[in-house]
């Protein structure tokens, strides 16, 4: 008798499985999947994860960890690109698939790459959030901060619920709760629905609606106590760039901590 030899089920390259996915609107969902082991990062950093394409070839994007150090599993916040190499074919994970994760994380987000302050300010549009749900549920952020503001603009309402939610989720967590509160300050804003905060994050803090609005001592920022982290589309960037540069803020890098850091949300 011929013994048949079970193959092993193929399986993907730094294979980790979803546990949890939840879309938002037709271009923005989350997922959560399972972390490795001998994964450590800095909130705020970066990995590349995808799938393997119609050739078996692993395909990889850049995808900041927005989950918090801490968490025993890894969250994503994801764009939908209708017809996106990658995430035509992410959208439609389910609990279970498997994802690959090269886990190298990287990136200048980070607290390490800014001087000691006072306020810390988180600038992001779109899906440039990501990084900052990470850095808004570490504990380091309020121990070296004694105030952090979460800017956050997209066109529409809906697109600003994962922030919202996780705003509230962490307001009422029985661990971080207490930390983050009087603390957190979320500044969320649209550009083209109505809102009860409209407006690009350069407009309300060029006019000083955002001071005025938070109750925030003085109008603009300050060098001497203010620290920026900025995420978003390039031309946000840049404008960005140049607006705190305007106040006096200088940019940072790991090697070379600074006032303010910045990176991209996506490749235009
Ligand atoms: C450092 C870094 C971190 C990133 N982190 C994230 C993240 O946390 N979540 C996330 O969704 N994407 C993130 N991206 C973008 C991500 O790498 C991919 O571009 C995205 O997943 C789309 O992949 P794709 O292959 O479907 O399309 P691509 O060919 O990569 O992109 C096609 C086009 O879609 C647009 N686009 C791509 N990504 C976005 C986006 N996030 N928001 C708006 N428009 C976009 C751009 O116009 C781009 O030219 C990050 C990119 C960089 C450089
Ligand atoms: N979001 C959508 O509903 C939608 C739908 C279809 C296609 N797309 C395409 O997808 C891509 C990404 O869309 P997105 O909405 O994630 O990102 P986005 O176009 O960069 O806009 C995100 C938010 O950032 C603001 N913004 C853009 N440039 C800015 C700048 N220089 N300074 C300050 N604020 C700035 C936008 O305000 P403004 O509104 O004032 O620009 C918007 O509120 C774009 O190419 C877009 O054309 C988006």
């Amino acid at each position: 008798m011929t013994e048949t030899k079970i193959k092993p089920v193929p399986t993907l390259p730094d294979a980790q499985t979803v546990t949890e996915v939840e879309h938002y609107t037709d271009r923005l969902f989350r997922f959560r999947c399972t972390r490795p082991q001998s994964l450590r990062f800095r909130s705020g950093e970066f990995v590349m994860i995808g799938l393997l394409d119609d050739n078996g070839k692993p395909l990889l994007r850049a995808y900041s960890i927005a989950s918090p150090s801490w968490d025993e599993e890894l969250e994503f916040y994801s764009i939908k690109v209708p017809d996106g190499p990658l995430t035509s074919r992410l959208q439609h994970i389910e609990a279970g698939d498997e994802i690959i994760l090269r886990p190298k994380p990287v990136g200048t987000l980070v607290l390490d790459a800014l001087l000691p302050g006072k306020r810390l300010w988180f600038f992001a549009t779109g899906t440039g959030i990501a990084p900052f749900a990470s850095l808004m549920r570490d504990p380091d952020t309020y121990e070296r901060y004694e105030q952090v503001i979460m800017m956050h603009t997209c066109r529409t309402a809906d697109e600003l619920e994962y922030g919202r939610k996780l705003v509230e989720d962490l307001e009422n967590d029985p661990l971080i709760g207490e930390m983050v509160e009087g603390k957190l300050l979320y500044y969320p804003s649209t550009t083209r629905d109505d809102f009860k905060t409209k407006g690009r994050i350069t407009e309300n803090l060029k006019s000083g609606k955002v001071f005025a609005d938070l109750g925030l001592a003085g109008d603009r920022l300050d060098p001497a106590t203010d620290r920026g982290m900025v995420c978003g589309s390039l031309a946000f960037n840049l404008d960005m760039k140049d607006l705190l540069e305007g106040y006096g803020l200088g940019e940072g890098a790991n090697s070379e901590p600074a006032e303010y850091v910045v990176e991209k949300a996506f490749v235009d």
